[in-house]
């Protein structure tokens, strides 16, 4: 996890391209973009004009008598509700900006996450991706619309400023302008330092957060390793360092402040003391002027703050940026190819494997040549060795992953070239782990069809022997299982994916059988509850793949699949392959022998010293129906 983490964040280079899915959505928000671009330029015009009304008042009040102040002093004061009003507006326009912003954002970032195929998700941690889906997005859609004001009101100042000084008065203005250069000078010192220790502050959080992660996901392991300290240790050096950053960029902001506010009032001292002599002589400029040009003089400070603060923060999230531009830049690997159509007939009658070859990593095969043919009404059981590829093999016939070489057909046709939608319609899969959504018990067996009713529900769990437990649940179908399924066990879990794989009634079935180890009691419910999956009433018209670990789920499958290193080392029927007394033989008399052994353990001590094992296993060779347990 955390290398991902590191390595997005430690990139800085700066690209504005990262952000055009950003200004792209925003700029859908027409009106409230032009609200605040529009009210941002009209604060600032505002601002311009306020000094000189100052110092039109000021010339007036010096008038004595015959001064009529009640028409300036009205204008000055409707020029500030006009003021307020701007501000109200653009920051009412930019919240809005920023929440549908992000909102967008979030939007399409999940529509093309769930378009993506499995394969995506191999080598992004679930962390990350949510992170991506939410304090990114927001981070993103934040900055945004406070950037788009900014650059719109600095400009507008800095522009308006400028152009009204040189108006009024040249000189006066050049030495309004003075300080200027240096503010950006420091500026642009300081944005430096700030922004490296904002981003050396932001990768060591990252690097937390991933410690974070693995001391929660990883607490037991942790314990049972005594690695407590170490972590710890490891933890503290990130912390403090992360400390140090934070106290640098906290001690330069301290000083940039002042700095400025120090320039600016430098700037206007110059005013004073050029403009002063002139004014009192009356050589020129009025009194006013000179106050309308102090107050533009410290007018520049927040502009040229603002600005490297805008820019600053761009480049801070420009990570982020680039990170939610990738992800919306991905196109899914795995859909409709152009001209897609579905096979003639509603129902699959044939899926074929010809000569596949499959690797997760080039150079890495993990299929070689596979070939199968499977015909509706049949069951193909794969067995074999752990790592042998199995798993891959299944997750190919439900498409998530496609042949590096070879094909897959359904019907004669490629897998291919037949619509994702169709295909998926017609599958259903129990996966080597059971998952559940955080909801009621009946709403995740209905997740297998969703218009099915509770009686449909009821009997679907009924079928796979799940209805017993299910009932017992203090609130029974209405139970709420958890985030993942949690207060469920791990065989309750199994049983509730059955049922949904049962509700669904697919045409071809795709089961994964869960390695884990549950309760004996529970184990030989879910081999009954795969058994009615596998061989039930309604099951006629079915393909199914189903990878055995308990041998006595597939006896009898139609056919045996034994895959030893991505090839297949033996097949044939269960009896077949038992009297070949090849590699299946000896999986099954090895299982055979301990479940005996656990059992007899138990029960007969004396029964297991003389019957052996091989004598036993030669009467299973005829592979009946029996249950072995
Ligand atoms: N997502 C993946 N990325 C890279 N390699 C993978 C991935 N999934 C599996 N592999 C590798 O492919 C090979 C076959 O794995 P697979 O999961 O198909 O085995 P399996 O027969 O299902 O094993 P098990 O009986 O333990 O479930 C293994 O060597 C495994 O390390
Ligand atoms: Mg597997």
């Amino acid at each position: 996890m955390s290398e991902v983490h590191q390595h997005d964040d430690a990139k800085a280079r700066f690209s504005l391209r990262v952000w055009r899915p950003v200004v792209s959505r925003a700029l859908l928000q027409r009106g409230a973009v032009a609200g605040l671009v529009g009210a941002g330029m009209a604060v600032a015009a505002i601002e311009t004009a306020l000094p000189i009304l100052v110092g039109r008042i000021v010339d007036e009040a010096r008038k004595g008598e015959g001064a009529s102040l009640a028409p300036l002093l009205t204008l000055y004061g409707s020029v500030f509700a006009v003021f307020a009003a701007g501000v109200w507006l653009f920051i009412d326009s930019a919240g809005k900006v920023a929440t549908r912003t992000a909102d967008r954002l979030r939007r399409d970032c999940f529509a093309r996450l769930q378009q993506l195929e499995p394969a995506y998700f191999d080598v992004r941690p679930t962390g990350w991706l949510v992170s991506r889906l939410t304090s990114d997005c927001s981070k993103v859609s934040g900055i945004l619309p406070w950037c788009m004001l900014d650059f719109a009101w600095c400009t507008a100042i800095l522009v308006g400023v400028t152009a009204t000084m040189f108006a009024v008065n040249a000189r006066l203005a050049l030495w309004a302008l003075a300080a200027v250069p240096a503010m950006a000078l420091v500026s642009a010192v300081f944005q430096r330092f700030l922004i490296r220790a904002g981003r050396e502050a932001r990768r060591l959080g990252s690097a937390m957060t991933a410690a974070y992660a693995e001391m929660l996901l990883g607490a037991r392991t942790t314990k049972t390793l005594a690695r407590e300290e170490a972590n710890l240790a490891e933890f503290q050096r990130l912390s403090g360092e992360m400390n140090l950053w934070a106290m640098r960029g906290a001690v330069l902001s301290s000083i940039y402040t002042p700095l400025i506010a120090t320039l600016a009032a430098a700037g206007g001292a110059l005013v004073l003391w050029q403009g002063a002599g002139e004014a009192l002589a009356a050589e020129g400029i009025t009194l006013g002027t000179l106050i309308a040009f102090m107050q533009f003089a410290a007018l520049f400070a927040q502009p040229v703050q603002e600005l490297a603060q805008r820019f600053a923060d761009i480049l801070n999230a420009s990570s982020a940026a680039e990170r939610i531009a990738s992800l919306l830049a991905t196109e899914p690997a795995i859909g409709d190819a152009p001209g897609a159509r579905a096979p003639h007939g509603h129902r699959i009658a044939e899926m074929r494997f010809e000569s596949v070859d499959f690797w997760y990593r080039e150079g890495v095969p993990v299929l070689e040549g596979f070939s199968v043919t499977v015909r509706r009404g049949q069951t193909v059981a794969l067995v074999g060795s752990t790592g042998g590829g199995k798993t891959t093999i299944v997750s190919l016939a439900t498409r998530f992953y496609e042949p590096r070489a070879g094909r897959i057909t359904v019907d004669g046709a490629d897998l291919r070239a037949v619509p994702l939608a169709w295909f998926t319609e017609r599958i259903g899969i129990v996966p080597q782990v059971a998952h559940l959504f955080a909801g009621t018990v009946r709403e995740n067996i209905r997740y297998g069809r969703l218009d099915a009713d509770d009686a449909a529900v009821e009997a679907a769990a009924r079928s796979v022997r799940a209805h017993d437990f299910i009932a017992a649940l203090d609130k029974g179908y209405d139970t709420e299982v958890g985030e993942g399924g949690e207060r469920l066990s791990t065989g309750q879990r199994q049983l509730v994916a059955l049922a949904r794989a049962v509700l669904r009634d697919p045409q071809v079935l795709v089961m994964d059988e869960a390695t884990s180890s549950i309760d004996t009691a529970t184990e030989r419910l879910v081999q009954e509850g795969v058994d009615e999956l596998l061989h039930g009433a309604s099951t006629g018209g079915r393909i199914s793949f189903v990878v055995a670990h308990r041998l006595s789920t597939i006896r009898r499958a139609d056919v045996i699949l034994v895959i030893e290193r991505g090839r297949i080392a033996e097949q044939g029927s269960h009896a077949e392959l038992i009297a070949r007394r090849g590699r299946y033989w000896e999986l099954y008399t090895n299982q055979y022998a301990s479940d005996r052994e656990r059992e007899v353990l138990h029960l007969d001590a004396a029964k297991h010293a003389d019957g052996g094992v091989g004598a036993t296993v030669a009467s299973l060779a005829g592979g009946g129906d029996d249950d072995d347990e």
